[in-house]
């Protein structure tokens, strides 16, 4: 094969790891497997030792992911944090024993291994013993501050005990994970099944995006949980610990989670055997492991021995690869989502993996089955992601036989047969008819799900039978139901008519951002539409909503509210169709139940709120709910005509800036004051 032009390859790698870097930092949602990811970084690496002319300073190699996101105020770690060098060859974690052993010029070293836990960075930082922030990695330097989410977890006290053996420092950034437990997984997808919603692909990607939610509320309703196992930033100096396990001791003394337990070793050996005692039993373990950390346990010895521009230099990552198996692939069916997208999946002959029978398995997109070129009849191998949903992962090239031709993505829905579209810049494939069955069925489930209006009665079933019957269209119809038409589904059934009819009924003045969910509007979950709900106060508003409403001079308008989703919305409402739907709902008596209309009083009618830091006791979400039950509106950023900034603790750029536009900056309790 020729060789590739180093240049050109170093340059498509880093475009690829940043690609790759974004899903997985600020997205949650990785395409990839840890393993590709780490390989296609290995790869740069080799590149740029065998060209270093061409390497860059901020390579993707030299710094570790950027895991900031809109909408959280930046903190600038008091000592940076640091990524962890990886491998998964116990030849190379000997290298490196060996590497230490040789530059401290010892061999009577001691190493800690402890499980790697496989979460999102934090750091906690303690002040004379009480919590006053947590902040996540972000890029190393500065990251999102995560508090008011952070102060859900029920472990995590805001208060630590001091003892005799386990000083306090007057300071102390504590470094550990955020992460969930397999059940808390498992619980909460299979209540976003139930309501139709998309599946969170593992714990990792569902605690991440927890921990990234704006509004704490929704934080609070899914369970979090957190280890430490590091420190950073302590002051006074002397409050130091000599040794890692000192440290570990400390913490726990202190009334911190740990990571439940800590092996100890002495040579190389000894840490693999370690290492193998881990992966037997990492798959009881109650919370996901994806590796084992190994670590120089004198405190001294790591100081000798430093950090790289991004990792320690006393400390590695030793990876479990995730299990596979081979099977071969039966067909690929192809899945209708309530937005039209059409999703492949991988039916497979049934194998077993990690402990459970796999037969079935996502294959993302139509790209990525061209990329990988899996054809049917292949035998592929498929993989669990994060340990639960599989993922087929390549192709077995060996074993193909010559009967196996390249697949086709369907250029009809499978179900009503309009030609498929594909939206430029979009990877998914669509079915552009509104009125495919399937679409109106998940559709109409969604809008009476739980997480939307709630409509008892109108359960999956039910709305199966109202599609199919013809009677259910759109939205609107729900509200035209015929009763005589709905005695006719089945013997004794008009109570239960009843009760669902006066249920629709009801469900007409439920609260606004119900509906906004409802519509199952691309990207627009159930946190930002009671952001969209406050701050639009009807669904007309909405509808007439512009993008200089969302999103000021690159800055979001609304916190909450990116781009994207900014986007979403206005395409929605500029689809005559999606219009004359909402005229209709509200023609035929739909009318939403706004926080700013009824019900609260007009004390702030005409004033402009902006919010920042973090309030003593309110949530930012409870903060702006008050001020808008009194006809006030809340602002994500400051200008001239900003009536109040509400300021708590490490308020950042915004109290900067309404201080120099002379805005009049309050803290809550002059708020509470303003509200009595
Ligand atoms: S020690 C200076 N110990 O893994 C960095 N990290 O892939 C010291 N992690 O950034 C990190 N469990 O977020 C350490 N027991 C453990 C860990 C752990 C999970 C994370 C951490 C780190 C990442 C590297």
């Amino acid at each position: 094969m020729a060789q590739p032009d180093p240049e050109k390859r170093m340059a498509e790698l880093r475009e690829i790891i940043a690609h790759h870097d974004e899903l997985y930092y600020r997205q949650a949602a990785p395409e990839i497997s840890d393993r590709d990811y780490d390989e296609l970084k290995r790869e740069l690496a080799e590149w740029e030792v065998a060209n270093p002319l061409l390497a860059l300073i901020d390579s993707p190699t030299q710094k570790v992911g950027d895991d900031r996101s809109d909408g959280f105020e930046s903190y600038v770690h008091r000592e940076r944090m640091m990524s962890l060098d990886n491998t998964y060859s116990g030849e190379e974690m000997q290298e490196f024993i060996a590497r230490l052993e040789r530059e401290l010029e010892r061999t009577d070293l001691t190493f800690v291994i402890e499980p790697k836990i496989d979460g999102l960075a934090v750091s906690v930082t303690y002040e004379h013993g009480r919590l006053v922030r947590a902040v996540t990695r972000g890029n190393g330097v500065e990251g999102d501050d995560i508090t008011a989410n952070a102060k859900t977890i029920r472990d995590l006290p805001g208060e630590l005990k001091g003892t005799g053996d386990a000083p306090l420092p007057d300071v102390i950034e504590i470094r550990g994970e955020i992460f969930m437990t397999t059940e808390e997984f498992q619980r909460i997808n299979a209540e976003r099944e139930e309501q139709g919603q998309e599946l969170y692909k593992n714990p990792r990607n569902l605690a991440a995006g927890t921990v990234k939610q704006l509004d704490a509320t929704v934080v609070a309703q899914r369970r979090l949980e957190i280890v430490l196992y590091g420190r950073g930033y302590t002051e006074p100096v002397e409050a130091l610990p000599q040794t890692q396990q000192q440290f570990f001791g400390w913490v726990k003394a202190w009334g911190l989670p740990t990571v439940p337990h800590q092996w100890v070793a002495r040579s190389g050996p000894e840490v693999l055997a370690a290492i193998a005692e881990l992966d037997d039993q990492r798959h009881h373990l109650p919370y996901p492991t994806d590796g084992a950390v190994v670590k120089l346990d004198s405190i001294a010895l790591q100081r000798t021995i430093g950090a790289t521009s991004k990792a320690p230099r006393w400390a590695m990552a030793y990876k479990f690869e995730a299990e596979r198996a081979e099977t071969q692939l039966r067909a690929i069916s192809i899945q209708v989502g309530r937005t039209g997208v059409l999703t492949p999946v991988a039916e497979l002959e049934p194998v077993q993996l990690a402990g459970t029978t796999v037969s079935r398995a996502t294959l993302h997109n139509g790209d990525e089955i061209a990329r990988k070129d899996i054809r049917v009849g292949d035998f592929v191998s498929v993989e669990k992601a994060g340990e639960i949903i599989p993922a087929v992962i390549a192709v077995n090239l060996a074993r193909r036989r010559p009967e196996c031709v390249p697949y086709e993505f369907p250029a009809k829905c499978p179900v009503c047969g309009t030609a498929t579209i594909q939206l430029e810049g979009e990877v998914a494939v669509r079915c552009p008819n509104v009125e495919c069955p399937v679409q109106v069925r998940r559709r109409v489930q969604h809008f009476a799900s739980r997480a939307s209006l709630d409509i008892e009665g109108l359960g999956e079933a039910m709305v199966d039978q109202l599609v199919e019957k013809g009677w259910v269209k759109r939205l609107p119809d729900l509200y035209q139901l015929d009763r005589e038409n709905l005695l006719t589904l089945g013997k004794n059934v008009g109570k239960s008519t009843d009760k669902l009819l006066a249920a629709i009924e009801a469900s007409k003045t439920a609260e606004l951002w119900r509906f906004i969910h409802g519509l199952g509007i691309p990207h627009v979950g159930a946190a930002a539409s009671k952001d969209l709900a406050r701050v639009f106060g009807g669904l007309r508003e909405l509808a007439d909503a512009t993008m200089a409403d969302y999103v000021k001079d690159k800055e979001s308008v609304i916190s909450g509210i990116g781009a994207t989703m900014a986007a979403a919305l206005i395409a929605y409402f500029a689809d005559e169709q999606n219009r004359a739907m909402i005229d209709d709902l509200l023609t035929l008596g739909v009318n939403p139940d706004s926080p700013g209309a009824g019900g609260g009083g007009s004390k702030f009618v005409g004033q402009t709120f902006v919010l920042t830091g973090t309030l003593p006791t309110l949530t930012r979400n409870e903060a702006a709910e008050m001020i808008e039950a009194q006809g006030g509106k809340v602002s994500g950023s400051v200008s001239k005509k900003t009536s109040y900034v509400v300021a708590g603790t490490e308020a950042g750029s915004k109290l900067a800036k309404a201080e120099k536009l002379g805005v009049t900056v309050i803290n809550e309790a002059t708020l509470r004051d303003l509200l009595d």
